[in-house]
């Protein structure tokens, strides 16, 4: 009898862990990602939350700041304690792309689990700064921080891979060094948003970057990506990947539709009954992407 078979380690995607921290570490160590999904409201939250627990995998939900503003970090922390009441899976709550102090210590103070100081706009050593603010602020609440180098170019523009916008390893070390951040995202060639051509990963670079630090990596700009490219990543140290177009871009494209179709009697509640399995449907084609072992 073969028994090869039954020494192949089963890889899990639902594992419980002491801290996120410690999620972050194992994924890098065993070249898994946690994939984390941008919402708006509790609409697209419920979709994203529901879809990962039929496929049994841990997800991250991300507010971007105009989510965290408009919703408050408040009220969307106990809108997802809500879901976590009613399903079993890991859901970990993370504010996306702050460019201000201030935002990631109220997302800290309303019990988020995650927060990403985004520096990448100003020079290293205000990016390590502001970095570092946050790293202490968040440290006794246990809050992962998440930092940026290199710059991640924005929707609709030209894929942008020039050494200007790629992270050098050089600066990851040392911000990584001078902070003791957590996670760092790094641009490597992928830009948020659907891109007018297919985004070239800088593969060589990844590899620089994944031998300087042994902090997990974050890949952005996930919609768009090939599934293969996703992978290899995966594979080279990136241990969350941001997804966020693909979900809100169906969301509208379906909202639009429906509601045009009820016309004045559009309804709220029946409108989304609708939307809610579309947006699933995407959720999880990226789900079953990036838990592709
Ligand atoms: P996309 O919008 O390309 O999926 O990227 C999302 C992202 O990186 C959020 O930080």
């Amino acid at each position: 009898m073969d028994t090869a078979i039954n020494t192949i380690p089963t890889v899990k995607y639902n594992q419980n862990y002491s801290s996120l921290k410690d999620l972050f570490l194992d994924y890098r160590a065993t070249q898994r990602c946690l994939p984390a999904f941008n919402v708006n409201d509790n609409y697209d939250l419920k979709a994203v939350v529901e879809a990962a627990n039929e496929l049994d995998t841990n997800v991250m939900v991300m507010t971007y700041p105009p989510v965290a503003e408009l919703n408050t970090p408040e009220v969307f922390k106990s809108l997802v304690d809500g879901f976590k009441k009613i399903h079993k899976n890991n859901i970990y709550l993370h504010l996306d792309h702050s460019t201000t102090v201030d935002l990631c210590k109220r997302a800290i103070d309303s019990g988020y689990d995650s927060v990403m100081i985004d520096g990448s706009q100003v020079s290293l050593q205000e990016n390590i700064k502001m970095t570092k603010e946050v790293v202490d602020y968040a440290s006794s609440a246990g809050v992962v921080v998440e930092a940026e180098i290199g710059k991640i170019m924005g929707r609709g523009v030209e894929v942008k891979c020039d050494d200007d916008f790629l992270a050098s390893a050089n600066d990851v070390k040392q911000l990584y060094e001078a902070t003791g951040v957590d996670i760092v995202a790094v641009g490597i060639g992928t830009a948020h948003g659907f891109t007018p051509t297919e985004p070239k990963i800088h593969f060589n670079r990844l590899r620089e970057i994944a031998e300087a630090v042994p902090a997990p990596l974050v890949l952005h700009g996930g919609t768009g990506i090939p599934d293969g490219d996703i992978q290899k990543s995966i594979t080279m140290g990136m241990s969350k990947i941001n997804i966020g177009t693909i979900v809100h871009t169906t969301y509208m494209k379906y909202a639009f539709e429906e509601i045009q179709k009820a016309g004045d009697g559009a309804y709220p509640p029946f409108i989304m009954k609708e939307v809610l399995p579309k947006i699933k449907a995407v959720v999880k084609d990226r789900l079953r992407a990036v838990n592709f072992k």
